[in-house]
């Protein structure tokens, strides 16, 4: 009887030896105490993080923290496994010899009778291939983008190019005919130049002046500016803004086109005149939200996902930049722009900018 008791005993721990060393060979294990003091690391831990184990024990894991994580990362992390629960992230560790190394990690929490956590237990495991496959994707897939934008520009331009050439080739003994053709080359000419305008401006971030930037009074200056067009069109621009408003951090002749541009498709979509309202608010506690709202023509549903794709343009004379500039300089500023349309109703564009 006893034989066979110690007999399965023994068969148990032949299985938990195998099971220990199975999980030594393909997990990174730490134990660590209550204040994240290493007590504990497998063999696999040393091999990643290339610190041997006496240079660990006694350490915390800032010894092999990358800089990457925000802080918030960590205190969100602790307090997680602080109360009691098992925590689950992707984290960028830092070996001893500066290389980076990423790991799928979970904390399990060991707690007393009081059900407080003594001690925790990490397992990770080694992702920094698949991490370095996916931001290669990344990268490609931005490599493709700037192929698409590059073609489309170059069918953009050359558009306008072949009507200028063609123009010059043709030019008219007749002097009517020739102011006419002259006028064509220049307003291809302008378009050209707009076109050109337009991408300098998403090229050229680096120019970014970033300030502290008064929200009504940039607004007060668009409108001002804008209301001199608007009055030619028929088109009145009711501008309602908070007087409390907080400064933003913005680059601030960035922000002005956002507006601008905003502002001019209220007007074009409204050729019979109409109203334009300018609305800015607080927002919570840390966004200003501003609106440009038109009582104009409307984006029918199947064309909402367009918007923002570069030359999508439903305007003769219009170079479908306008929008996607927009959106690129309020992601830089990393705000959120949305457009709510209806059909004959009007348009209503949001820019949800954070606070200074
Ligand atoms: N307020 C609006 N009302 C109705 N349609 C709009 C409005 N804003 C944008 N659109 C639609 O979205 C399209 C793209 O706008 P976007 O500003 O990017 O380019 P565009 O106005 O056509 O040209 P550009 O701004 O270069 O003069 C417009 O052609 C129009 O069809
Ligand atoms: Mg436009």
């Amino acid at each position: 009887m006893i034989k066979e008791i110690l007999q399965n005993i023994e068969v148990s721990m032949k299985q938990l030896a195998d099971i220990n060393k199975a999980l030594d060979e393909t997990l990174i294990v730490a134990v660590t105490d209550r204040r994240g003091v290493i007590t504990f690391v497998n063999q696999k831990f040393c091999e990643i993080s290339k610190y041997s184990r006496d240079e660990l024990l006694g350490q915390t894991h800032r010894i092999i923290n990358s800089g990457y994580h925000p802080k918030e990362f960590f205190s969100d992390m602790w307090r997680t496994i602080g109360s009691g629960k098992v925590w689950r992230g992707e984290i960028r560790n830092r070996a001893k010899d500066g290389s980076y190394y990423w790991v799928d990690t979970t904390i399990v929490p060991c707690l007393d009778e009081n059900g407080r956590p003594y001690q925790y237990v990490s397992f990770r495991i080694d992702i920094t291939q698949r991490k370095l496959a996916e931001e290669h994707l990344r990268r490609m897939d931005r490599i493709e983008v700037a192929g698409q934008l590059a073609s489309s520009i170059a069918h953009e331009i050359r558009n306008p190019l072949a009507a200028i050439q063609w123009s010059l080739r043709s030019l008219s003994d007749d002097p009517d005919e020739r102011r006419r053709q002259v006028d064509l080359i220049l307003s291809e000419l302008e378009r050209l130049d707009q076109t050109v305008g337009e991408l300098l401006l998403l090229s050229r971030p680096r120019d970014a002046k970033f300030g502290q930037q008064d929200v009504r009074r940039l607004l007060d200056m668009v409108v001002t500016l804008m209301n001199i067009q608007a009055r030619k069109h028929g088109v009145q621009i009711v501008a309602d803004i908070a007087a409390d408003l907080p400064e933003i951090r913005c680059e601030q002749n960035h922000l002005k086109q956002v507006f601008i541009n905003l502002i001019k498709n209220a007007m074009e979509a409204m050729p019979n005149g109409g109203r334009i309202f300018v609305r800015a608010q607080r927002h919570g506690e840390d966004h200003v939200l501003i609106e440009v709202q038109d009582e104009g023509c409307g984006i029918p549903p199947e064309q909402l996902p367009k918007l923002g794709e570069p030359f999508f343009t439903t305007k003769e004379k219009g170079t479908g930049l306008g929008l996607m500039v927009c959106y690129k300089i309020i992601q830089d500023h990393k705000g959120k722009l949305t457009i709510q349309s209806e059909v004959d109703k009007g348009t209503t564009v949001q820019v949800l900018l954070p606070v200074a």
